[in-house]
């Protein structure tokens, strides 16, 4: 099987056995603690997860510059995106143990403990550095810069065991995993070529299609469905939504053991082009040897090119810093002359007008409505999920 990044085994930390972990969370609630925010709850569960092998915990000051800046730590790993514990509280000193408080479940119980190696300061012109770098913007209204500018100016850097997977296992029983059952499943399977696609919406007939195309042209054992759990922005589907509709259209549409559903936990951060970077890293830990990267790819408005997210890859991505591959698809649309969807690119005949392509914006309008996309857009058992939901929450 594909190695994880950075390190011959995975090493999650989440601790797995029960008398460690009970032991550690007795220790933990006679500890100082801090409730963190969703973001850095949200790098709690992956690294619990196996998901941001090799790291230990959070970063400090220095190695989320240099990631921001170079995408590598001061110590020469390759890493995308800095993993923070961004904080106001001016309390906690270098060498406390810290109890960190999910600020997700209610009554914030402890998800990690924390040894504190390191607490800096962080400058406007540290977070402001970073967000242009990670973002490529420093616009307010860029979701995830308004996020990351707001989390506090103290990072607290230092290694962590994590005790609590939030609330994703209760939430997402059947569908959120982490890295290392993936790995698990993916032996059972005895699969070799493991196709992975990131998704935070529900799966139409273009998304079904690239699975379905990146599994043939890749001689694939399989692919794995892996969807965001965690925090999207307003107006996104609710990950309950988007995993039955994607269970429906996987159970009626593939062949039977031909595609795992499956979903981490982590909070969307719309950084395209860095986001599909760190997308991939945390495929090749759960064992993907490939991950599909399309259009506007992990993209929020017109932030970014439509294939900044693929572009990356060549340009600021050393050819040896990561094992996992990128199936890179042209935006894909319904062909009138061919009756299917097609990578447009591969379609050179084509005018405009012979392709269906509805925006996301039309196609919620009519759910909205209680009218079916046409099927040359979504698989009906599809859409009738999502205009469910959409009357539910007109009405
Ligand atoms: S995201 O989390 O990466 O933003 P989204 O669910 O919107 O996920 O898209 C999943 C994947 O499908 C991404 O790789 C995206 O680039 C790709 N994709 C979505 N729609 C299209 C399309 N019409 N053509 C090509 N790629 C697409």
């Amino acid at each position: 099987m594909i190695k994880p990044h950075g390190s011959e085994q995975l090493n999650p930390l989440y601790i797995r056995d029960e008398q460690r972990r009970a032991a550690l969370m007795s220790e933990a609630e006679r500890l100082p603690s801090l409730v963190l925010n969703s973001a850095a709850a949200a790098n709690v569960v992956m690294l619990g997860g196996g998901y941001f092998n090799p790291l230990t915990g959070f970063m400090h000051l220095a190695d989320a510059l240099s990631v921001a800046e170079t995408m590598h730590t001061t110590d020469g790993l390759f890493w995308p995106v800095p993993v923070l514990n961004l904080t106001s509280d001016s309390t906690v000193q270098v060498g406390d143990r810290l109890a960190l408080r999910d600020p997700n479940v209610d009554g914030n119980p402890i998800i990690a403990l924390m040894h504190v190696a390191g607490v800096d300061q962080l400058s406007e012109q540290h977070v402001e550095s970073m967000a242009e770098q990670i973002f490529g913007t420093l616009d307010p209204e860029h979701p995830g810069v308004a996020t990351f500018t707001s989390l506090g100016n103290i990072a607290l850097s230092g290694p962590i065991d994590v005790l609590s997977f939030s609330y994703f296992q209760a939430d997402f029983p059947n569908t959120f995993e982490t890295a290392y059952e993936i790995r698990e499943h993916i032996a059972q399977r005895g699969w070799e070529t493991v196709v992975a696609f990131q998704t935070r919406n529900p799966m139409h007939l273009a998304h079904e299609e690239l699975c379905r195309m990146a599994m043939e042209r890749l001689n694939a054992d399989g692919c794995i469905v892996h969807m965001l759990l965690g925090k999207l922005k307003p107006g996104d589907i609710p990950a309950e939504v988007r995993d039955a509709s994607i269970r429906k259209m996987v159970e009626l549409y593939f062949p039977p053991n031909s595609v795992m559903v499956s979903g981490y936990g982590f909070d969307m951060l719309y950084a395209g082009p860095r986001e599909a970077v760190l997308h991939a890293v945390f495929r090749q830990n759960m064992g993907a040897t490939h991950l599909i990267v399309g259009r506007d790819h992990a993209g929020v408005g017109d932030y970014y090119g439509p294939f900044d997210a693929q572009t990356i890859f060549d340009d600021r991505v050393p050819a040896d810093a990561l094992d996992i591959a990128i199936f890179k698809a042209d935006h894909t649309a319904w062909s009138k002359k061919l009756d299917k969807v097609v990578m447009m690119r591969e379609a050179p005949d084509h005018e405009k007008d012979d392709f269906i392509v509805l925006s996301g914006t039309k196609v919620r309008d009519m759910l909205g409505q209680g009218i079916a996309p046409p099927v040359e857009f979504s698989r009906p058992e599809v859409a009738q999920i999502l205009m469910d939901y959409y009357q539910s929450i007109d009405s």
